[in-house]
Order: C-alpha cells, then structure tokens, then sequence
C-alpha cells in the first residue's frame, strides 16, 4: 500500500521505517527541509536500535521523503499524522499542529483516503479531524478518520512496532477497518516473520499480534489510560518502597512476591527515582485535563504525579544522610537520560536531580554512554563531563546511579572503589544486591531497600581505623 506518514520525528520516522520493511511505499513528509536533507544523506538523528538498518535498507527504495504534502496525500492510500502534540502551559495536548495538517490534506483528496491519527491525541480528536475536513469541502465518502495509537518505547521503538503486545484500530466504517487491517496485514498474519531480515523478536514476543478494533474515541482512550496505568504502577510501587524503607522490608522481595500474581504481573514495577520522558508525564496531564473537561476529577492521576515528585525528594535526602552537608561535596553521577538504552533527557529525573544537588552547591562529574551531548545543552558549565564511569568516579565523595542503563549494572566494582574518595554508593535504580556491595567495600543506598555499611568499614571500626 502507499502510505504518507506526516512528521518525521521519533513516532513518525519509526513508523514509516517500520511500514516500509512491511512491504508498503512510504513517503515520509516534513516542513522542516534540514531535517529531511539529513535523512536522504542517511543521518539518524535519534539514538534508536535497529532504525539506521531500517533507513538504509529501504532509504530511495520504499522510502521516500518530502516536503510535499499535497503531493504525498495525492498518491497515497492512507494518511498518518505522526506531529507533536507539546503539552500548553495548562497541561492539555497542544493540537494546533495536528490541526494545520489536517487543513493542509484537505485540498489533495481526490479519492477515498483514511486519515490516520498516529500522535497521542485526547479524545475527540478524530472527531475534530473529521469536521475540520469536511468544513474544508471534502465530500464524507472519500475520507475516513482512524485512531492508531502506537505503544513504542524509546529505545526499543522497532521491535516494540514488529512484535507489539496488540494493534490497536480506532474506526468508524468497515471500509475503513479493511484498509487498516491490509496496512497491519504483514504482522497480523505473521508473514512479516519469515522474510529474511525481519527484526529479530525480542525475549517473549507475541507472533502474530493481535489486532483490536475499537471505536475512534476508545482507541484514543486506550492510548492515554496505558500510559496513566503503567506511569501508576511505577507511582504504587515508589510509594510501596518509602514503607520498605521505613519497616526495613526489601521491596525487591514485596515486588517478586506481588509481580508474580498474574492479574498484576511484574512489569513496570521497578522502584527507582520517579518516571520521565517525553510521554508519561505529558500524557498524565493532558489525560488529566481530557479528565476534567469531561466533567471528571481523576485526582488519583494527581497522586501518581505526586508520588513521583516526592520520589526526587526522597533520593536527594539520601544523599544528605550519606554526605551530612551538600556544599562542595563531589558527586560522581552515571545517567543523565531519562532511562537506559537512549540519548533522550526529556523531563529526565537524572537531570532534575542533578540541577537539585547544584543548587545545594555541589560539584558534579556525570557520564552517559549516550546523552551527553544534550545534556550539554541544559545543564550549567559548571558540571564537568567523564569520558568513563570510573572518570566520573575519581576522587568523588559519592558515586549516584540515576539512569538504568546496562552497563552501570556491570562496573567492575574493584576498580569503582578504587577511584572514589569514599567509597559511598547511592543507587536510585536497585541495579546492585546490597549484600554484594557491602561486601566489596561500598556503604550502599539503594530504593526501597535497608542501606548497607561496607564490611571493611564495620571491621575498620572495631579495630578503630577509619576507612578509606
Ligand atoms: C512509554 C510507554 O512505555 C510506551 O508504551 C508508550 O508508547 C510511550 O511511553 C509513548 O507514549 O510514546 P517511554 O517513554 O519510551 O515509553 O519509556 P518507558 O520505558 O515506559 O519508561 C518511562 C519512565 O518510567 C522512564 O523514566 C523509566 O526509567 C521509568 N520506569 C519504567 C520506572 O521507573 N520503573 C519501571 O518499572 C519502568
């Protein structure tokens, strides 16, 4: 099938990379020329595993791209709006983008067409889109509006688009589910799976996926209250893990016994340092205010948002009752995207954390495998840059963990304590057994669990040395 896929950021060009390993033609359209001069000389400019494959497999081929919207709209079968949708100073979904692209198509549908709404959208969109079209003169049987959500996580964005858990299609005509299920066809009826070169399925992957037909306004719902519920879970237990805390409990355990209940399951249920990114806490707010305006109070979302607030704060005591005082303490920091396996820092609770632990005057050396670069960009000059987890750690008087990334899991633990001041570990991912670290030497905070005192500690004070 041709289809135009409009926006070529992270859902857009994953999208349009994805449909063009299925089989289809796809025309990529964007405003912005740099942009698409960068891809058609075959520059990524997301940090996206599998998608600079993608690009250069099917980049002049089943891949086109361009500024020309009328042109694209014109030759194709189906039509994806893939822009953002910022949050507006009040939290709700900003859909002026949205809404120019749909006045901007209007003019280029000669034959039936589906409109397909691909960005987080409140409800009622699809419903915005089609009256916007049809005020603009385009007669109601040569359009149809779908919703389809996507369910991609940064970082595994590709696989999560081959081998999602389900497909969701919001629609409103049979002819228009019919063109939806040809488009998801590859997938659905699993021949994707047997080209040679398909993506490989990641651990667990459901083949073929199931495809669920809905509404236009319950696919729209279900997109807004996946992400409320997961952004919850993580929320529910951050909460569960102050109590460990404060009972001495290890929320590893309260969550391997309350995970394995399958009506819960043990996803996303990883304490930490509070979620960010570019999606929950947008979508949390614009689901929120969706929420209200239709008469509704969800005051329980306002509490998941609250608990990941307190979370930050809760992390940065810790480092108070590690450190005494802040001013002048040096703080080695790993992780400053908002979570492993990406460059992205947006709304990153590594970064909120570290602008904290300045304010209180301390001097940060941080290190990412991957989001540097951007991290230069937002935080002050001040904050000094290691090319190694263990440069970081030079003569730190902590060591803090904030982004989950793999190989912050592995340090060679040895070497870490070699380098720091004090050997003093504050870990706001639980990527470490405390019985480990203590052994190895470490006073080692962690989430939800007790704080464990390095052995060479208690045995240096009962022979009255103080430890290095
Ligand atoms: C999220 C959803 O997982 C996707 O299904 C959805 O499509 C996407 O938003 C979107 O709306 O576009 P993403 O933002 O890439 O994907 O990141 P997640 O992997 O969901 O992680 C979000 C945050 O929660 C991160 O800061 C992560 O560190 C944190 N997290 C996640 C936890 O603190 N604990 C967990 O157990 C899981």
């Amino acid at each position: 099938m041709r289809i135009a896929v409009i926006g070529s950021g992270y859902v857009g060009l994953v999208t349009g990379a994805c449909f063009a390993d299925l089989g289809h033609q796809v025309v990529l359209v964007d405003i912005d020329q740099a942009k698409l001069a960068a891809l058609q000389r075959g520059e990524v400019p997301i940090h996206e595993h599998f998608l600079s494959e993608l690009l250069t497999r099917h980049r002049d081929s089943r891949l086109q791209f361009s500024s020309n919207l009328q042109k694209a709209v014109k030759e194709c079968a189906a039509v994806f709006i893939a822009v953002g949708t910022p949050p507006t100073d009040r939290g709700e979904a900003d859909l002026s983008y949205v809404e120019s692209v749909a006045r901007a198509i209007c003019g280029a549908i000669g034959d039936y067409k589906v409109i397909v709404e691909k960005s987080t959208v409140p409800v009622y969109t699809s419903d915005w889109i089609r009256k916007i079209v049809a005020r603009n003169g385009t007669r109601a049987e040569h359009f149809d509006v779908a919703s389809n959500p996507e369910f991609l996580r940064e970082g595994s964005a590709v696989s999560d688009f081959m081998y999602p858990d389900r497909i969701v299609v919001g629609v409103e005509t049979e002819r228009c589910a019919a063109v939806m299920q040809e488009i998801y066809a590859p997938l659905t009826e699993g021949h994707y799976y047997k080209t040679a070169g398909a993506i490989p399925a990641p651990d667990g992957a459901q083949i073929p996926p199931r495809l669920i037909v809905t509404s236009t306004k319950s696919a729209e719902l279900i997109k807004h209250a996946s992400n409320a519920f997961l952004a919850m879970k993580i929320s529910f237990i951050n909460a569960v893990a102050s109590i460990c805390e404060s009972v001495g409990a290890d929320v590893q355990q309260v969550c391997q016994g309350v995970g394995t209940d399958r009506r819960i399951g043990p996803r996303f249920l990883s304490p930490g340092i509070g979620y960010g990114g570019s999606c929950f806490p947008k979508d949390l707010m614009a689901f929120r205010s969706v929420a209200r305006e239709c008469g509704y109070e969800f005051g329980l979302l306002d509490e998941v948002m609250r608990i990941n607030e307190q979370q930050r704060g809760r992390f940065l005591r810790k480092v108070r009752e590690a450190l005494w005082t802040l001013r002048d303490k040096r703080l080695a920091v790993l992780g400053l995207a908002f979570k492993g396996g990406t460059d992205d820092i947006r709304e990153s609770p590594a970064i909120l954390l570290i602008q904290e632990l300045l304010h209180e005057g301390c001097h940060v050396t941080a290190y990412d495998p991957a989001a540097m670069d951007r991290a230069k960009e937002v935080l002050p000059a001040t904050v000094e840059f290691a090319s190694s987890a263990y440069d970081a750690a030079r003569d730190a008087d902590a060591l803090l963990i904030l982004t989950e990334w793999e190989e912050f899991a592995s340090l060679d633990l040895p070497r870490l304590r070699q380098q720091l001041k004090d050997a003093i570990v504050l870990d706001g991912r639980n990527l470490y057994d405390p019985a480990v670290m203590a052994a190895q030497g470490f006073t080692y905070y962690s989430v939800g669990r007790p704080t464990v005192i390095a052995e060479a500690y208690v045995a240096g004070r009962s022979e009255g040395k103080t430890p290095r």
